[in-house]
This record gives structure tokens, C-alpha cells and sequence, in this order.
């Protein structure tokens, strides 16, 4: 018997081949960039209907910032011109909108209307939609550490006393339920910094689908085979099997 709920809690994108996806049309990178966005609409409009908790999307790394200037600038602009015309949409629809990574890379326009979106969608509840930007894994492992090492110096927490939950506590998303399928589009197998922590015991699903094709049909496919997986965490497929008979 599978113990794996139909529809996944909690769901993460990297949503990758945006750039190749427009080379194969002969434009530039940002017309790739910018049919992702429509990308995004859509997988939300899915994530609503199915009853997914929680999205998270990859939409700029830490080390996107070594993309050429052009590109960086022209992304910025469409997360300015994205903030601008969806938030509006998003918070209609019930969806609580939130930024995480280290935003204080960005301009103070784009902070501003980030951290506006935050507090304006902040009562909804229908789906958190988390958007990683300026975010590597390995950077949040370390924000978490440095809040754990500044918690001893302060003396409220003994060094020893650090443990997996303690540390979990302070890794972003902490409040939320825990990642159950993280979805790669692009043809590439690798998590590429993103949520190392979190994706500790994550169904992985890659596909070669490039990120503007992606659709809610697409999601589907995703879904359909998170919900074949049997999710162990670490017991047997007996214990499981076990765990779920109405019996026990
Ligand atoms: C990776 O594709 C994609 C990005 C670095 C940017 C993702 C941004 C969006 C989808 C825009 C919309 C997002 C929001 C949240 C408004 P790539 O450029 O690495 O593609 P490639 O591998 O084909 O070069």
C-alpha cells in the first residue's frame, strides 16, 4: 500500500529553460524570461485547484547575479512589472505572496514593493507562495547557523543543546509544512543550491519540459508521480505498509 497523499502539501520549482526556450525562437533571453512568467500564472492557477498548501519558486539565485548585466537588469524589470500588475490578481485569489533569500541585494524600489506585497497578502491563506530570490541553500543553512551562534553569545542557548530541530527553526520556510515534491524543468538532474535543508526527504521529479511550457498539464504528470511514490523516511516498505493498516 502507498502511503503517499494524492496531492503534495508542498511543492518547489526550479524553473529552468527559459533562455533555451527563446533561443529556439531566435530572441533574446528576457522573451524567454518573460513567457515564464505566464508560466507561473498558470502552475498557480493549478496549485489553487488542486489544494496545494504551499509553492515555491526558484526565480533568481545567488549566483544569477554573474548572468550578463543586460539579462540581470532585464530580470529586475520584470520582477518589477510583475509586482506591479500581479499582485493585485494573486491576492484576489486568496494567495499570500512572500519573498524569501537575502533581499537586501535589490534595489530599495524593488524591496519596497516586495516587502509591500508581503504585508498586503499576508492574511490569505488559500495558497503560500514563496518566491526565492537572491537565494542559495548553502545561504540559508548559514543565516540559520549565525542566528544559532548569536543565540549562545546572547546566552539564551547552550552550544551542545543545537540540534536538527533547533537549527530547522530558523531555516526559511520553517513555519510551513515540509517540502514533499520538488520539480525541476529543463532536462537537467540537480538541485543546484536550492533548498539543500529543506529538500532533505523530497520526492524529486525532473523533467525536459522547458519552464515556458510548462502548464497545468504538466503539474499533473507531477503530481501523478509524486502520488505513485511509497515515501519511506528512512523505515521499511513492511513499516510503512503497517503504519497504514486501519488494524494497527
Ligand atoms: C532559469 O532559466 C530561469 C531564471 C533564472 C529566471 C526565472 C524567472 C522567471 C520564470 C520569471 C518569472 C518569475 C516570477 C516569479 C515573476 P535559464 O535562463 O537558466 O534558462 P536556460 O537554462 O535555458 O538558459
Amino acid at each position: 500500500m502507498n502511503s503517499t497523499p494524492t496531492v503534495p502539501h508542498h511543492i518547489a520549482i526550479v524553473m529552468d529553460g527559459n533562455g533555451r526556450w527563446a533561443k529556439a525562437r531566435h530572441r533574446p533571453r528576457s522573451f524567454g524570461h518573460n513567457a515564464g512568467r505566464k508560466a507561473v500564472r498558470d502552475v498557480v492557477e493549478g496549485c489553487l485547484r488542486q489544494g496545494v498548501q504551499v509553492l515555491t519558486l526558484f526565480a533568481f539565485s545567488s549566483e544569477n547575479w554573474q548572468r550578463p548585466q543586460d539579462e540581470v537588469g532585464a530580470l529586475m524589470e520584470l520582477f518589477l512589472r510583475a509586482l506591479d500588475k500581479e499582485v493585485d490578481e494573486l491576492h484576489e485569489q486568496g494567495v499570500r505572496l512572500r519573498f524569501i533569500g537575502d533581499l537586501t541585494a535589490f534595489s530599495d524600489a524593488l524591496q519596497r514593493r516586495m516587502r509591500a506585497a508581503m504585508t498586503r497578502t499576508a492574511g490569505n491563506d488559500k495558497l503560500h507562495m514563496n518566491v526565492a530570490v537572491n537565494y542559495g541553500g548553502r545561504w540559508d543553512i548559514v543565516q540559520a547557523a549565525r542566528r544559532a551562534a548569536a543565540a549562545v553569545a546572547r546566552g539564551e542557548l547552550r552550544a551542545e543543546d543545537i540540534d536538527e530541530a533547533t537549527l530547522g527553526r530558523w531555516m526559511s520556510l520553517a513555519e510551513l509544512p515540509p517540502l514533499d515534491l520538488f520539480i525541476r524543468t529543463g532536462g537537467d538532474c540537480r538541485i543546484s543550491n536550492f533548498l539543500l535543508w529543506q529538500v532533505a526527504y523530497a520526492e524529486l521529479h525532473f523533467t525536459d519540459t522547458l519552464w515556458p511550457d510548462f502548464d497545468q498539464a504538466c503539474l499533473q504528470r507531477a503530481i501523478d508521480d509524486y502520488a505513485g511514490r511509497e515515501r519511506r523516511f528512512g523505515r521499511t516498505g513492511d513499516q510503512v505498509a503497517r503504519t497504514q493498516d486501519p488494524a494497527c
